[in-house]
């Protein structure tokens, strides 16, 4: 027990997120030491702040902590409508930063319209799922290339029209040419490196670009090097942008309540890699980045 002051809470770590830009925050602007970021979902376990109810639970970012002592700044409540049966878990994975992001991603970025075909990478991880959906449930051809025969089997079941495992397709410029012929009006990109370079040569004229993520070079000590796609942007006249959902942050509480909603009504299926145990943060974590998860990596304490 402490002695909280006015508007204090104290928090326990119930679920940990562990997500990709992690490794990229660490590289950049962490030294050893330093508490890890992350996002956790945390219940409030004593509290002089009314608006956060001892028992009730928030979305924290707490970094990779098992206890947290917060002023209620930058809390997020668990939606009110939140059914009792469903995992709050989710709320760090579909109906939270991962979730939010294939919708901004999708809609404000890309502006994919019914009857277009999209390409998403690591579409079998917590952002690629829920893009692969929300696309279906707009009326879009999805292809998704992912890392393995399980994750493709995955995502069959959730939908996707056309799935790849680039691992073992040999040829990736004949794998996105044979899932769709056409080529593509839109591109979800999770992965970068010079994969991507294969894809902007099977995309449309005037196609459009998303760049969500590049997590294939997050590890790497020295920054790669091209292959460049200025050439093949002019000729085919694409549209590449680069995004960060805290652009849309005063859009967050109505897009987690439309994910939520879909998720209720089962047309967003949100699966999980849970890893027991704070201690293992660090294992769950290089597994993610291995691509051990399917669905969003997130850890029970
Ligand atoms: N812009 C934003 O605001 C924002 C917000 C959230 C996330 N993101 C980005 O979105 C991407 C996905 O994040 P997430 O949280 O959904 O992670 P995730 O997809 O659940 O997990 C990462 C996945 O990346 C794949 N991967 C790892 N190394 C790879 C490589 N060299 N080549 C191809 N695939 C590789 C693995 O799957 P495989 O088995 O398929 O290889 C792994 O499962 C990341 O790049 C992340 O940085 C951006
Ligand atoms: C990241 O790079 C380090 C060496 O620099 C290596 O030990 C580690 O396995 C790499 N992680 C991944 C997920 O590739």
């Amino acid at each position: 027990m402490c002695a909280l002051l006015f508007a204090e809470v104290l928090l326990e770590a119930v679920f940990l997120s562990v997500d990709p830009y992690m490794r990229l925050f660490s590289k950049i602007s962490m030294n050893e030491g330093d508490v890890m970021i992350g996002s956790q979902v945390a219940k409030v376990i004593q509290s002089k702040n009314p608006a956060f109810p001892v028992g009730s639970h928030v979305v924290s970012n707490s970094g990779w902590r098992t206890h947290t002592l917060s002023d209620g700044t930058g809390l997020t409540p668990i939606l009110p409508e939140w059914p009792k049966d469903m995992s709050l878990s989710l709320a760090l994975g579909a109906i939270g930063m991962p979730g939010v992001t294939a919708v901004y991603g999708i809609e404000d970025v890309l502006g994919l319209q019914k009857g277009e075909t999209l390409l998403v990478n690591a579409a079998a991880g917590a952002v690629g799922s829920v893009v692969g959906q929300i696309a279906k449930i707009k009326g879009c051809k999805v292809v998704g290339s992912a890392g393995s025969d399980a994750k493709v089997a995955y995502l069959k079941e959730l939908g996707f029209d056309e799935v790849f495992n680039y691992k073992t397709v040999g040829s990736l410029e004949e794998a996105l040419r044979k899932a769709s012929p056409e080529g593509y009006d839109c591109f979800f990109e999770n992965v970068g490196g010079p994969s991507s370079f294969i894809v902007l040569q099977q995309m449309k004229n005037f196609g459009r670009i998303a760049v969500c993520g590049s997590i294939s070079t997050y590890n790497d000590s020295e920054p790669q090097t091209g292959p460049y796609p200025y050439s093949i942007m002019i000729i085919k006249e694409l549209k590449m942008e680069g995004f960060l959902i805290t652009r849309w942050q005063h859009k967050h509480p109505e897009t987690l309540t439309r994910l939520l909603a879909w998720v209720k009504e089962g047309k967003l299926q949100c699966r999980e890699h849970v890893t027991k145990g704070f201690e293992n943060m660090p294992a769950a974590f290089m597994g993610m980045m291995r691509g051990e998860n399917i669905g969003k990596a997130v850890v029970a304490v």
